[in-house]
């Protein structure tokens, strides 16, 4: 690819903005203490083969790892709605075997340090119970831990099964790692939009913001982003959980060679939920003009009837250009177009969820323009046509990076990490609120029914992770790594720019 070059410009301001930032957060943010875990082999439900039998069975060939553990939800307990197992998981659990333990764990992809960005407007104050009452104004739950338990107080009930979802996959966490959740006391959002607006707080003569989870955000909120619900299920639309959906689209992309594809840009979606997206119809191929953009019309409606055959994510890897535009936010489907091999247009997004950020133009997608879509289309199309070999390696850096640094696990070490450096910064000690239940895998499964059952039973953490598997947290970028991000990202749509503004001009001239 040519080299990309640009000189320092307009940029600079927004950049030492977030060089004073994160000068800051490196100051600032203490890294998570990987303290050993504690045992506790005396717990009455001793699973059925612990580590400890493992680490102790000489007959167990201790180079490999150790045999996984496995906790089998009990839906025999009664009233499975209300009830949940008094002793449930082992409260620690540890691994004495040492060549094993003492492997040290990943390093978690770059995307994580975001998680201090998120977490920056309370480093000096910490979180007050009051600065999280406030965040309930909107919220459809808050979610408090106390020992390895989850209780939640419901607010008010969200659109489909976001909030049922959202709360099964943090109960999948904590069957994940017993023990190590701290206590915590947080709101939950669980609408598109982000609301904690920095106009309103932030600045030295403003209170710090209600810190509120959502599962996107953008450059002029606060909210905390959160991994979607998606990621264990979404039963509505039959989009399965994440683990066993990003295999089909691995197994997918092996289908037909990016060559093979149809050398086109393809979209299909809902238009109705955005202007920009009934803007990007206007790109579909017609007899007046051919844009390289197919685009198709979601009818969900339709989809249902026909057992979602015209839906199925995997199948949906067959043109080379695959088009990523915003919703009323951002949107799920994102991971999905991204792990097609194929290059991503991606449209100009607005908000960010907990991984996006990390996404660099001419790396991992094209970027297109939001006011002059058609065109940028399809002079990337065109350009991709010309240089195979780049465009390819665009789709493949994108899909690794989705099936490798965002599979399941990293998704619940950014969990992981997220909750426990907010846990860090609340200056109280959590406890249960009055309205609240407990919930548990059982009271939430046991009596679903379904796609909603078999999504949960599909996307439930067997039993804890061994030993301390989660990676470690990298460092917050220091002011000159973050500049070289934001630079590298500015010359890459730069770059592009340029791009299409030659080759539009040579067009019009030849026409
Ligand atoms: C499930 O719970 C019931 C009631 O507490 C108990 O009698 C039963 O032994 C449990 N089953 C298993 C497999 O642990
Ligand atoms: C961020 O999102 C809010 C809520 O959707 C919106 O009002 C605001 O305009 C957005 N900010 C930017 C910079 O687009
Ligand atoms: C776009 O064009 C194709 C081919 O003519 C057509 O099948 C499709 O329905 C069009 N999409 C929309 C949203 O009209």
């Amino acid at each position: 690819m040519e080299a990309i070059r640009r000189p320092l410009a307009r940029s600079s301001l927004v950049a030492l903005f977030f060089v004073v930032l994160s000068l800051g957060a490196f100051i600032c943010t203490r890294y998570l203490d990987s303290s050993a875990a504690l045992m506790d082999a005396n717990s009455p439900e001793r699973p059925m083969l612990t580590p400890e039998a493992v680490a102790n069975n000489p007959s167990q060939n201790l180079q490999t790892a150790p045999k996984a553990i496995d906790i089998p939800l009990n839906c025999s307990m009664g009233d499975v709605s209300r009830a949940c197992p008094a002793n449930y998981y082992p409260s620690h659990i540890v691994v004495e075997d040492k060549a094993y333990s003492s492997t040290p764990p990943p390093s978690c992809p770059n995307y994580f340090r975001w998680i201090y960005d998120d977490l920056w407007p309370w480093r000096e104050t910490g979180i007050t119970r009051d600065m999280v009452m406030s965040a309930g104004r909107t919220a459809n739950f808050r979610l408090v831990v106390i020992d390895g338990r989850a209780y939640v107080e419901r607010y008010r009930k969200s659109f489909q099964s976001r909030d049922t979802f959202t709360l099964w996959g943090i109960l999948q966490l904590l069957r994940r790692y017993p023990g190590k959740v701290p206590d915590l006391d947080l709101m939950f959002d669980c609408v598109d939009w982000p609301v904690i607006k920095k106009e309103t707080f932030g600045g030295p003569n403003h209170p710090p913001p209600p810190p509120l989870f959502r599962y996107c955000g953008n450059d002029s909120t606060h909210d905390i982003v959160f991994p979607d619900w998606s990621f264990w299920g979404w039963p509505e639309i039959n989009i399965k959980p994440w683990e066993a959906l990003s295999k089909d689209l691995r197994e997918g992309n092996t289908r037909i060679r990016w060559t093979d594809r149809e050398p086109y840009a393809y979209w299909k979606g809902n238009p109705v939920v955005a202007a920009t997206r009934m803007d990007l119809l206007k790109c579909n191929v017609s007899d007046k003009h051919d844009w390289n953009a197919r685009v198709y019309a979601q009818d969900w409606l339709q989809e249902q009837k026909h057992g979602y055959k015209q839906s199925d994510l995997a199948s949906q890897c067959d043109h080379r250009y695959k088009i990523y535009i915003e919703g009323s936010a951002w949107s799920v489907s994102e991971k999905y177009i991204l792990a097609c091999d194929s290059v991503t247009l991606l449209v100009k997004p607005i908000y960010y969820d907990f991984f996006t950020r990390s996404l660099m133009p001419l790396k991992h997608y094209w970027p297109v323009k939001d006011e002059d879509k058609c065109r940028s289309i399809k002079h990337a199309v065109e350009w991709g046509n010309n240089h195979q070999e780049e465009a390819q390696a665009i789709g493949k850096a994108a899909s690794s990076f989705i099936l490798d640094e965002l599979k399941m696990d990293y998704v619940y070490d950014y969990m992981f990490h997220l909750l426990s450096e907010y846990a860090k910064l609340l200056k109280y000690k959590p406890s249960v609120p009055q309205r609240a239940v407990e919930l548990c895998s059982e009271s939430m499964s046991c009596s679903a029914k379904g796609f909603e059952k078999q999504f949960m039973d599909d996307s439930l953490v067997k039993g804890p992770a061994l030993v301390d598997s989660a990676c470690t947290m990298p460092p917050p970028y220091d002011p000159a790594s973050l500049h070289s991000v934001i630079q590298s990202k500015d010359n890459g749509m730069k770059q592009v720019d340029t791009w299409e503004r030659e080759y539009w001009q040579s067009h019009n001239k030849q026409m």
